[in-house]
């Protein structure tokens, strides 16, 4: 049993994050300030900040350093961020609470919640392609790190895995149909976390190829624990309501294949993303301990 405190490591993650976003957000005194305000309130309002800390640990991994990571993880957080927006509106999942707060719709009405999560999209993207960006990094990396990133977040990535979703709701998929709809929707921005980690610590095409074997696995793995959270977990734990999958007849792991055998699954997936660190040795260590956490998480 390795003595690893993931915890620590994730708060400390959360913590370079939040500093390093407190300065690419707006400041809520600036106008209009209801939209930097909404912006504000949705991504400081928790959350476990395991997409930077998944990039950190990939960069850690390669170069025994994480910080080259930051500005990728909070790109992809400020993304993650706009897509809980935009999940929970009346026109998606209708839930009311997230990250044990109000959600943005609630607290900022709809126009205002959709707005917020379309500035945190294109933000995320300016911030990577700021002058001081093009200094620290070479061209190359930004380009491959941007297209990682915008891949993931589109129409091939994110935003088809939330269409499927929605497509979805109330019907029986297969097992094919229904890894498709979680490595989308979920997935891609983890996978996106980790390569771009990967990749601005210079990572080799073989550690690469480990990387993103690690976090295929790792991606799958955090939303059928989503999923099963939301049938075992509870609300205060979560921050945000549990049975909203059954509410909406949606396709999930547990409605799929059973409580058994999904958590069979969960397991299996750690295991193997476990495999693929290896190569790291000591190094990946972080790695290791944050699939561990995905596969035994409670929030
Ligand atoms: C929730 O993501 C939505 C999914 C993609 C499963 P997280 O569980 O990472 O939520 P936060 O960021 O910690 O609030
Ligand atoms: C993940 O799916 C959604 C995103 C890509 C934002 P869910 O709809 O299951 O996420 P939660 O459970 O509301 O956090
Ligand atoms: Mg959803
Ligand atoms: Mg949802
Ligand atoms: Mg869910």
């Amino acid at each position: 049993m390795s003595d690893f405190d993931v915890n620590a490591y994730l708060l400390r993650c959360a913590a370079l994050a939040e500093d390093f976003a407190g300065n690419v957000l707006r400041p809520e005194r600036q106008l209009p300030s209801e939209l930097y305000s909404a912006m504000r309130y949705s991504f400081f309002a928790g959350g476990k900040r395991i997409r930077p800390a998944l990039a950190y640990a990939a960069a850690e991994a390669v170069s025994g350093d994480g910080t080259s990571s930051i500005p990728f993880g909070v790109a992809i957080e400020m993304i993650h961020t706009y897509s809980l927006i935009h999940d929970d509106l009346p026109s998606m999942d209708d839930d009311e609470l997230r990250r044990g707060k109000p959600t943005c719709h609630v607290k900022y009405g709809e126009a205002m919640a959709i707005l917020a999560g379309d500035a945190l999209l294109a933000d995320a993207f300016a911030m990577l392609t700021e002058e001081g960006m093009a200094g620290r990094y070479p061209a190359d990396t930004l380009i491959k790190c941007i297209k990682e990133i915008s891949l993931a977040a589109g129409g091939v990535g994110m935003v088809a895995g939330q269409a499927v979703d929605i497509l979805s709701e109330g019907q029986t998929l297969d097992l094919p149909a229904l890894e498709f709809l979680h490595t989308h929707k979920t997935g891609a921005l983890i996978r996106a976390s980790v390569m771009t980690g990967g990749l601005s610590a210079k990572a080799s095409a073989s550690e690469l190829e480990a990387l993103g074997r690690y976090a295929d696995r790792v991606g799958l793995a955090f939303q059928v624990a989503d999923d099963i959270l939301d049938v075992v977990g509870d609300t205060e734990t979560l921050g945000k309501p549990v049975g909203s999958d059954e509410g909406l007849s949606k396709a999930t792991y547990p409605s799929v294949m059973g409580l058994a055998e999904a958590r069979k699954r969960l397991v299996e997936l750690i295991d193997e993303a476990n495999e693929f660190t290896i190569p790291f040795g000591e190094r990946g260590e972080p790695l290791r301990a944050i699939a561990t956490f995905v596969g035994s998480r409670n929030n």
